[in-house]
């Protein structure tokens, strides 16, 4: 598609080499990552087997948000319904920009929402739309080649059995925090964005697309994840043997499975589907449930190792049982 829709100079075979994909998802203009987001949403409240009215609250992950502001999650509240009718909730909704790790953020501050018990149901969605933001073109077909656009989301909620988020690890590193970003405005100029003669803004492809180090945001990914998953193990007082599946942030096939050989992880204990989406930021590790969960390879009672890492850098890891 890159190559014959888009005419960008580059080949399957040095995508499929270099990254694992095979195919990635675009929605049709007119689409907000707030609509991509709805029907997730919905059925992750199904399958928690509640109704819209029992969400406490709304994190919404995503680097790719309706627009500037406000965030994306008071438009999926109201695309939800929740502000309708004589039982409108008007749950608090929070975005969370810590791109491809915003989910595991997100799960954070809602485990510890619920734990507190402030809250006793709270969706965590993961949503980007990255096509309308990346440069299809060949001087952007470095980090063309990467991203897609998707939405998962779970429910995270209260529970009596002896189950659920056991921990959560975050990380952050800002020393890089230019190694992978969108500049698209600069808050030191005044107007943010510089005015034409015609009085429009006008941005520059440099800040416009995200521009990314890719052989820094390799390395630095490897050693994160593995740092943060031998945490979680060392908290939990577990192995790797005890993981019953690694669900790991989808950016790159190669990272993964350098992860996975580097810690010794079983082919069938690690879960892949960069090849069909993608890197969707931060709903790449709530699809990859969803699916699981659909599929039969994630089933209740399993202990799952989760972890990301993305610009900023940021990181998170988390050890759940189903
Ligand atoms: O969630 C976090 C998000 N990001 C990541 O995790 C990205 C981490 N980094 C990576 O995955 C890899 O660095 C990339 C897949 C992005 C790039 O792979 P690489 O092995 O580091 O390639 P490179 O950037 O060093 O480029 C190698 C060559 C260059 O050509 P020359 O200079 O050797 O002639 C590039 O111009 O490949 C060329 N190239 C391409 N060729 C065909 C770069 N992009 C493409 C492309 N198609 N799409």
């Amino acid at each position: 598609m890159l190559r014959t829709e888009y005419g960008i100079n580059t080949t399957e075979e040095w995508i499929v080499k270099r990254t694992g994909i095979e195919e990635r998802r675009y929605s049709a203009p007119g689409v907000a990552t707030s609509d991509l987001a709805v029907p997730a949403a919905e059925d992750a409240i199904r399958r928690a087997g509640i109704t819209k009215k029992d969400i406490d609250m709304i994190l919404f992950a995503t680097l790719s948000p309706d627009s500037a502001f406000p965030g994306s999650g008071v438009y999926l509240q109201q695309k939800l319904g929740l502000c309708d009718g004589d039982d409108a909730t008007f749950v608090p909704a929070m975005d969370i920009r810590n791109q491809c790790s915003g989910f595991l953020y997100s799960l954070a501050t809602a485990t510890s929402m619920v734990k507190s018990g402030a809250m006793k149901n709270v969706l965590v969605v993961g949503a980007e739309t990255q096509s309308g933001a990346i440069d299809l073109s060949d001087r952007g077909r470095t980090v063309a080649t990467l991203f897609g656009d998707g939405a998962g989301a779970v429910v995270v909620s209260a529970t009596e059995e002896d189950r659920g988020v056991r921990g959560w690890y975050l990380g952050a590193d800002g020393r890089h925090a230019d190694a992978l970003r969108a500049q698209v405005w600069d808050s030191r100029e005044r107007p943010f964005i510089p005015l034409g003669e015609d009085g429009w803004g006008r941005v520059s492809p440099d800040h416009m697309y995200p521009k990314m180090d890719g052989k820094l945001v390799f390395r630095n990914a490897v050693e994160r994840m593995i740092g943060v998953l031998m945490k979680a193990c060392f908290d939990q007082n577990i192995t790797r043997d005890d993981i019953d599946l690694f669900v790991f942030h989808q950016a790159n096939m190669r990272i993964n499975q350098y992860i996975a050989d580097q810690i010794g992880a079983p082919e069938e204990k690690v879960l892949h589907n960069i090849q069909r989406y993608g890197n969707t930021t931060a709903a790449t590790i709530p699809i990859l449930l969803a699916e699981a969960e659909l599929s039969g390879k994630l089933q209740r009672g399993m202990k799952v190792a989760m972890v990301a890492f993305g610009s900023g850098f940021t990181w998170g890891g988390a050890i759940v049982d189903w």
